[in-house]
């Protein structure tokens, strides 16, 4: 790629995401990393009647930045709301990475933290962790580690670990509403960094949302007010799924794997064509999982473990069913 600042930009599909878009249909969906939805009414709360629905904040609300800061033992000025972890990774990439530059990338990955630097002219080199010694991350080839982004960390509970915007100035953090609330559709997001980086985001970030949406931004306030509260729905959610996975992991031969004890999701391996598997198993039973392909680990494929019970149960009885009668 010419080293210009003109030099067009090249983002490669965002293959997980258009293919969701195909399958919105589906009867069941076991692969979201979301915990399930969470409704309005949860909160027994009304919007305030007199709210301003013509101003919005640059940086956002100054309510909603110090809860957020609050959770990240930083304060208000070392937060930038966005419209979700997308938009956030999206204005750090496009702030700080030039063409050329080494970008070193965890996989498996979402496909978005690898391909966002790739469409801004990065040479991103991925280092993969393997199944078989259980995901571990090999720290010898992560010498020089700059940003880490985590809506995930504190799906962890009691082993959370500290949020990486506290080990200095050159560390990001990037979170969401989305993952442990259920509230992805709000679309918010945010970055925890040093001030004067926030300042270089937020100039990205005056020219793709500007402000953010204050009526978002209200509601996000209130699940950031009750976090604990949504930390405890998730817990109570994902220790029954687990167990519901690691049962049917114990009976499916053709599936290797550990359900991990913290996060969302899980990435067991097949040893059966996992195209084929993904693709029989939204045919014939109308249920989604997410192809490893999407993540960098083509032999595996993402089980979701934030969603209704009942759909997780039947749509593992259906994975179990079709790999006993058609492989
Ligand atoms: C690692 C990661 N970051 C970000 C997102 C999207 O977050 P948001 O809805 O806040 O844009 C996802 C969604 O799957 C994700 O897995």
């Amino acid at each position: 790629m010419a080293d210009h600042p003109l030099v067009a930009m090249d983002f490669p599909p965002f293959e997980h995401l258009l293919y969701y878009e195909k399958v919105h249909g589906a009867r069941l969906n076991i692969s979201y990393s979301n915990i399930r939805e969470f409704h309005l009414d949860g909160f027994g709360r009304r919007l305030p009647r007199d709210l301003d629905l013509n101003w919005t904040f640059r940086n956002g609300t100054p309510e909603l930045r110090r809860l957020i800061a609050r959770r990240h033992h930083a304060n208000s000025q070392q937060v930038l709301v966005t419209t979700g972890a997308t938009e956030g990774n999206f204005l750090v990439n496009a702030s700080l990475v030039h063409p050329r530059d080494r970008v070193l990338v965890d996989v498996p990955i979402y496909s978005p933290l690898r391909d966002v630097p790739r469409g801004v002219g990065a040479n991103v080199i991925e280092i993969p962790r393997d199944c078989r010694n259980g995901w571990r991350l090999d720290l010898d080839r992560w010498r020089k580690l700059a940003a880490r982004k985590a809506p995930f960390r504190e799906l962890a509970f009691d082993d959370t670990s500290p949020s990486v915007a506290e080990f200095g100035p050159r560390m990001i953090a990037l979170s969401t509403v989305t993952k442990v609330c259920g509230l992805g559709t709000l679309r918010v997001g945010w970055i925890v960094g040093a001030p004067d980086l926030l300042d270089r985001f937020a100039g990205v970030k005056d020219y793709t949302t500007g402000g953010g949406s204050v009526l978002s931004q209200t509601i996000a306030t209130w699940a950031l007010g009750r976090w604990d509260f949504f930390l405890r729905r998730a817990k109570r959610i994902l220790d029954v799924n687990r167990r519901i996975a690691m049962e049917a992991l114990r009976e499916t031969p053709a599936l290797q794997g550990a359900v991990p004890s913290c996060g969302s999701v899980l990435f067991p391996h097949s040893t059966v064509n996992v195209a084929k598997l993904a693709n029989r198993l939204l045919k014939q039973h109308r249920t989604v999982i997410a192809e490893g392909r999407f993540f960098g680990v083509p032999d595996h494929f993402r089980l979701g473990l934030g969603g209704e019970t009942q759909d997780l149960k039947r749509g593992l009885a259906n994975l179990r069913r079709l790999l006993r009668s058609a492989f």
